[in-house]
């Protein structure tokens, strides 16, 4: 039983540590928030986990950390500066911004340009019911900055970006690692990072907000490969690592992406949606898209190259250095490598799993107890050591001994701030696996119990058998 809203799992997040609102002090910061605690843990190990299936367990992907501010002409080759922009509109009423393109559109008028139906007074603004709208016009959602110390603000030499995507700082270094890392296509270079995006309409908790951060891999293959084939074989691979995430599959979907929908630089994206609206009636309204894999052809490559020419024979870039072209060796040829890119991003994942992992349960004395069932790979924190009396020195001295025993090789906390019940309620709330308990008897017999977090099943275990019992349950 997943969460029934985003609202519950905002409410946990606050009250236990995961997230909280950010700039609190001052009144907040519109949709920006910070992880605490557990939620800088519980993203650590999502990152983790991606990291060691991308890069570490296969033999064709290599690592990289670019910077977040580059060269502004990245963002100009890239498309970015012209086309990166959603359409943006006011209520002249109650003076909210809005994204027109998320605008309810009357059944009877879906193919009607949304500007004509703004004219036609057809459209009403979500927050007050006006119709009066202004025109749409092209916002762009990059984060402008100023880079240098004497520069003037307004001085077009000193304009910079956030990066709005990680994916850049990756072609514009793939001769580097390629070569560096003396590689052949087929060939990936992934990254994890910050991505900033002046979003008009954030919202909707960690689900879209102005600053995230983003997984992304590049994918370079042949001009002739089978790059449509290859975009579904990476959204079932996909599929299947959120699976073993312990994403379930009712709540996890593929959508292709419609023509008039798709980023400038593709030829073809399929998004994996999540069921992040569950409490929405209509079926069609309770998906959001949690990552997106787009065949970006050799757009990227051949727009930041020296050499690249348009069909008149024109340089497209006559600012960069470099030709990013690929030369190889079996076939002597020369050629822009394609791109398969899988664009994930850790927010809308960690969100995923914290809904997918609510569950409640009535204990005994018929209270109702939440549980976060986050696949112990994930959890915050994999042992919980409890002494069941805190006022016996004996008992709490080893108690404090175990945890320190288990930490280099797993991360536990002790906790002595509450009864046993309450205490094994605080760590079922935050998802860890297991609670250890040292009770009187531990002091003769050198063993504790362990409490399964999903069965509140206990076992006895000698303390000299516990690491390797709980590493091997752990991978369970
Ligand atoms: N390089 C391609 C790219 O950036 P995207 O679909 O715009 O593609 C990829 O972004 C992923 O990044 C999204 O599927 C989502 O998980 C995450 N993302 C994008 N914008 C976001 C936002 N405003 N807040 C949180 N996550 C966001």
């Amino acid at each position: 039983m997943p969460a029934p809203n985003i609202d519950t799992i905002v409410s946990l997040a606050k009250r236990r540590g995961f997230v909280f609102p950010s700039s609190e002090v001052y009144g907040g910061l519109g949709s920006a928030w910070d992880y605490g605690p557990l939620g800088v843990e519980l993203c650590n190990n999502v990152k983790q986990a991606w990291w060691r299936w991308i890069v570490y367990d296969r033999d064709d992907i290599e690592g990289i950390d670019s910077s977040i501010i580059l060269n502004r002409l990245v963002w100009q080759y890239s498309g970015h500066e012209a086309t990166f922009h959603d359409p943006l509109v006011d209520c002249r009423e109650c003076k909210s911004r809005l994204r027109a393109d998320k605008i309810e559109i009357p059944e009877d008028a879906k193919t009607t340009p949304v500007a004509e139906l703004i004219e036609q007074k057809r459209l009403k603004c979500p927050n007050c019911g006006s119709n009066d709208l202004t025109e749409p016009r092209d916002f762009n959602m990059m984060f402008r900055t100023t880079i240098g110390a004497a520069a003037a603000e307004e001085d077009p030499t000193a304009l910079g970006y956030l990066r709005p995507e990680t994916a850049q700082g990756i072609f514009i270094n793939f001769l580097n690692v390629q070569t560096a890392m003396r590689r052949k296509i087929p060939f990936g270079i992934a990254q994890i990072g910050k991505s900033f995006r002046n979003e008009i309409t954030p919202g909707n908790f960690i689900l879209r907000t102005r600053e995230f951060e983003q997984m992304e891999m590049e994918y370079f293959v042949r001009p002739d490969a089978e790059h449509l084939n290859l975009v579904d074989e990476w959204v079932d691979q996909y599929l299947e690592w959120f699976r073993g995430l312990g994403i379930s599959d009712e709540n996890l979907k593929r959508r292709e992406v419609p023509a008039e929908e798709l980023a400038h630089y593709s030829k073809r994206t399929v998004d994996i949606m999540y069921r992040y609206f569950p409490e929405r009636a209509e079926e069609e309204r309770q998906w959001e898209e949690l990552m997106g894999i787009a065949y970006r052809t050799d757009f990227d490559l051949r727009s930041h190259s020296s050499k690249a020419v348009d069909i008149e024979g024109m340089r497209i870039n006559p600012d960069s250095t470099e030709d990013l072209s690929y030369f190889d060796e079996t076939t002597k040829q020369r050629f822009y490598p394609h791109v398969i890119e899988p664009a994930a991003g850790v927010n809308r994942t960690v969100l995923a799993l914290l809904l997918d992992a609510y569950s409640e349960k009535t204990n005994d004395k018929g209270e109702t107890r939440v549980i976060l069932k986050l696949s112990p790979r994930l959890a915050p924190i994999k042992a919980a050591i409890l002494p069941l009396a805190k006022n016996k020195p004996e008992i709490v001295g080893m108690a404090k001994a175990i945890k320190r025993s288990l930490q280099p090789q797993l991360r536990a906390v002790y906790d002595d701030t509450g009864g046993i019940g309450k205490l094994y309620a605080r760590q079922d709330e935050i998802g860890t696996p297991f609670c250890v308990t040292v009770d009187h008897q531990s002091l003769e017999d050198e063993a504790v119990t362990v409490r399964d977090r999903d069965t509140w099943e206990q076992e006895r275990v000698k303390v000299s058998d516990l690491a390797e019992h709980l590493q091997k349950r752990l991978k369970e």
